[in-house]
């Protein structure tokens, strides 16, 4: 088969590998993909993720088998609804069963209307009703601006005053445009995250090994939320009773909502949960693969991906099997000043690998006029390496990158901390 991956990043470096390992693939092209993929065997297309009809006619000229969306902008914006009404297969929800995570007033009500554990919310579209009931329920407290917000929509406010500021921030100053028209404002829940994503086909689902991103630009989980700065899998803090519990209360109902209600999905349904005292609890939905947990998710996956999805196209079953034993385990490589003002430009140093199972996954890299991969934007690129445990996998991933000069790069020396020091209580 001939396979499309839509976007440009590590994850959908990640997704394009899965492909090519699939005995069933011949081909793989990114759109638009990044100079790094292609250094690694991978074709890219320059088509962007937005110009639906452009990428149609590539797959249609192209014969092109079906298409793979990995980010949630195009699924939200229709992008498997235009595929198939050309009659074109994509994976991905369509717009409406995307609106999961299009809208987070509209995945609270589903979560509500079904019973399905999460934090308690309200939502508004004004900003003094909204200030009343931050006054009221004090801090702290949660602030979600409806919309899509490139992971800056959250606020976790310690203080009134902080929960204040950010309604201000998105009432008055307008800062998030129409994702900030509507607000969320839900009770802060405590405990340890994690991420479950499942492949869904309706109210059918196959769940994957669990993983944990780590969103503070800096170790101990310090400095402002990113869009994630490394993760691994499995997750041995959370136990199999935990997940169990989370599949039972949250994945199958959510899917099923979803089917009963005229919006079944069809996709990688992200959750994103959070391990409390009365058991797991989402934090939030996502409508595709999780970045950077795709890193360390699909090359656990021990059967043929091309299959499965195509397979779940057309309505089949698909196989999925997964490695038994050991942790995969990824450190993202930032620009300096992430994610705040960036220092990019800068020359990617030679990054050695050890092993046939390790992998750089590139995101924002360019070519100079040297024909040399330069640093175009936050997250630069991901190193991904397996262990037979934790330590294993942080000792393979830091003995690799300690050695190398980052200069006006940085990445966080942690990753995998919280599941050893676990381990170790
Ligand atoms: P999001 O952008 O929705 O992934 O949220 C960013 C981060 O905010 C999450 O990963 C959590 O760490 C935190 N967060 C979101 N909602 C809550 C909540 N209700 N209680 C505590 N932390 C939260
Ligand atoms: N890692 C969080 C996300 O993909 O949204």
């Amino acid at each position: 088969m001939k396979v499309l991956v839509v976007g440009s990043g590590a994850r959908e470096h990640a997704i394009a590998t899965a492909f090519l390992n699939s005995k069933s693939v011949s081909e793989v092209t990114v759109a638009p993909g990044n100079p790094g993929m292609i250094k690694s065997g991978i074709k890219v297309e320059a088509i962007s993720e937005s110009d639906h009809n452009a990428l149609i006619e590539f797959v249609k000229n192209n014969n092109y088998d079906f298409a793979f969306i990995g980010p949630e902008v195009p699924l939200i914006e229709g992008i498997v609804d235009d595929f198939k009404s050309h009659g074109l297969l994509a994976f991905g929800p369509n717009k409406a069963a995307a609106q999961i995570e299009g809208s987070k007033d509209f995945a609270k009500q589903l979560m509500q209307r079904h019973n399905i554990p999460t934090a308690s919310y309200r939502t508004f579209s004004e900003l003094n009703p909204a200030e009343e009931y931050v006054k009221k329920h004090g801090a702290p407290i949660v602030i979600k601006a409806d919309g899509l917000a490139a992971g800056k929509g959250v606020t976790v406010a310690t203080s009134v005053d902080q929960a204040l500021n950010a309604l201000n921030e998105i009432f008055v100053d307008n800062r998030f445009g129409k994702a900030g028209a509507k607000v969320v404002i839900e009770e802060f829940l405590d405990g340890e995250e994690f991420s479950l994503m499942s492949f869904v086909s309706g109210t059918d689902f196959w769940v994957m090994p669990i993983s944990q991103d780590h969103k503070r630009a800096h170790d101990g989980d310090t400095g402002p939320n990113t869009g994630g700065m490394g993760a691994y899998s499995p997750v041995p803090q959370i136990s199999e009773d935990v997940v169990k519990q989370a599949i039972s209360q949250i994945v199958r109902p959510t899917v099923e909502a979803l089917s009963s209600e005229g919006m079944p999905f069809t996709g990688v349904l992200y959750a994103g949960l959070i391990n409390t005292a009365q058991g797991a609890k989402v934090i939030e939905f996502n409508a595709r693969f999780g970045d950077p947990e795709t890193e360390v998710v699909l090359p656990r996956l021990t059967s043929d991906f091309g299959e499965a999805i195509f397979n779940i196209l057309t309505g089949k079953k698909p196989t999925f099997t997964w490695a038994k034993n050991g942790v995969t385990l990824g450190v993202v490589l930032a620009s300096k000043g992430y994610p705040g003002k960036l220092v990019t430009g800068t020359p990617l140093p030679q990054i050695s690998l050890n092993s046939s199972d390790q992998h750089v996954y590139y995101s924002g890299v360019k070519l100079d006029e040297n024909n040399n991969l330069v640093t175009s934007s936050g997250r630069v690129a991901l190193l991904q390496v397996n262990g037979k445990d934790v330590k294993d996998a942080q000792s393979k991933a830091y003995s690799i990158l300690d050695n190398i000069d980052f200069s006006n790069m940085f990445y966080r020396h942690d990753i995998a901390s919280k599941a050893l020091k676990a381990l170790q209580s």
